[in-house]
């Protein structure tokens, strides 16, 4: 924990936490952003401000980066997951600037509105790295990101579509959270891809990343459109294609076969569903990123000088690509 000065305020903060006995998770323990517990020596303390638990994917992240961030590794983690609400991140992480830890770690849920409580960590000099997701905030006010080609991932979801669908079809796009990086990304790089080819788009709504959210909006579609007036869903992550499978199938029709399905992610029961035949094809988006995000704090807490952007890459799987990697599937 770095030594400073906590403001009044930070300090009765503080003080409250520690009464109600909210103190420094190092492991487990969402929503708490609790004071650190100053640790010594050279444990680096870290904040780290999680979007939420909205889908696998989320928790093999979470997974990777307590994994990374821990006590033998020479960390004192202060987790908190803000459940996909943009206020209450950027609270946490103003409660993390409060606290002095020595870095913030952010998982931005949305992309706008982080100018002033990245000035806020700028001032009171405690570095910030973003992990997963990107903002539209100046790059000097955080130091380094690190995570996914999220318009890649939907460039490769829909050249994969404009190369499958060479006759007219009707597609529906389940989309991310909105505001978020990955759904503003994914959905520009797929339009890109298929652009000029028979493939339109019919509509396109927000499941937020979870299988409840695309099992709805896939059953207000099929309401709307029919089973046989929609040959495609463009889901823009695994949760939402396995939510858009269980609203096919209680309509009487078949996933993968009378409805395509491409999807983004390739955690485990995204890829099962694609051995299945219930998925037609995913692209990946690996959440392993604790490792490099661990690797970089300590960097930029050593004052050393780090690359702006680090872009681990993705694959993608067909059902034969699925079968093959699922029995050692980390995730
Ligand atoms: O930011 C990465 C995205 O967030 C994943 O694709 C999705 O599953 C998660 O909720």
């Amino acid at each position: 924990m770095r030594k400073r000065l906590l403001t009044g305020i930070a300090l009765a903060g503080a003080m409250a936490l520690a009464v109600t006995g909210c103190s420094t998770d190092s492991g487990g323990g969402d929503g708490d952003a609790g004071a650190g517990g100053g640790g010594g020596g050279d444990v680096i303390t870290v904040g780290f401000a999680q979007t939420g638990s909205e889908s696998g994917w989320r928790s093999a992240n979470t997974e990777s980066m307590k994994e990374a961030f821990s006590e033998e590794n020479g960390f004192e983690l202060v987790f908190n997951a803000a459940d996909n609400d943009p206020a209450a991140q950027i609270q946490a992480v103003r409660s993390f600037i409060n606290q002095g830890v020595d870095a913030i770690v952010i998982a931005p849920i949305v992309e706008d509105g982080w100018e002033d409580v990245l000035q806020e960590a700028k001032d009171a000099e405690i570095p910030v790295i973003l992990e997963d997701r990107t903002v539209t905030a100046s790059e000097d006010l955080y130091e380094t990101w690190v995570g996914l080609d999220f318009t890649k991932e939907g460039e490769m979801a829909g050249q994969w579509a404009a190369e499958t669908f060479t006759e007219p079809t009707k597609m529906v796009v389940l989309e991310g959270t909105t505001g978020s990086a990955p759904a503003n990304d994914r959905a520009e790089g797929f339009d890109s891809a298929i652009e000029g080819t028979p493939i339109e788009k019919i509509d396109s709504q927000t499941g937020d990343f979870t299988r409840d959210g695309g099992k709805s909006v896939m059953e207000g579609f099929l309401s709307k459109y029919g089973a046989d007036g929609i040959d495609l869903v463009y889901a823009h992550n695994d949760d939402m294609a396995l939510g858009a499978i269980d609203a096919i199938e209680a309509a009487g029709a078949v996933p993968g076969e009378d409805i395509k399905i491409v999807s983004v992610d390739a955690v485990r029961d995204g890829m099962q569903a694609l051995a299945d035949g219930k998925i037609n094809y995913i692209v990946e988006c690996n959440p392993l990123l604790g490792e490099k995000a661990a690797e970089l704090v300590k960097a930029v807490v050593a004052g050393e000088t780090v690359e702006k952007r680090t872009i681990v890459e993705d694959q993608a799987f067909d059902q034969a690509a699925a079968e093959e990697a699922l029995p050692d599937r980390k995730y």
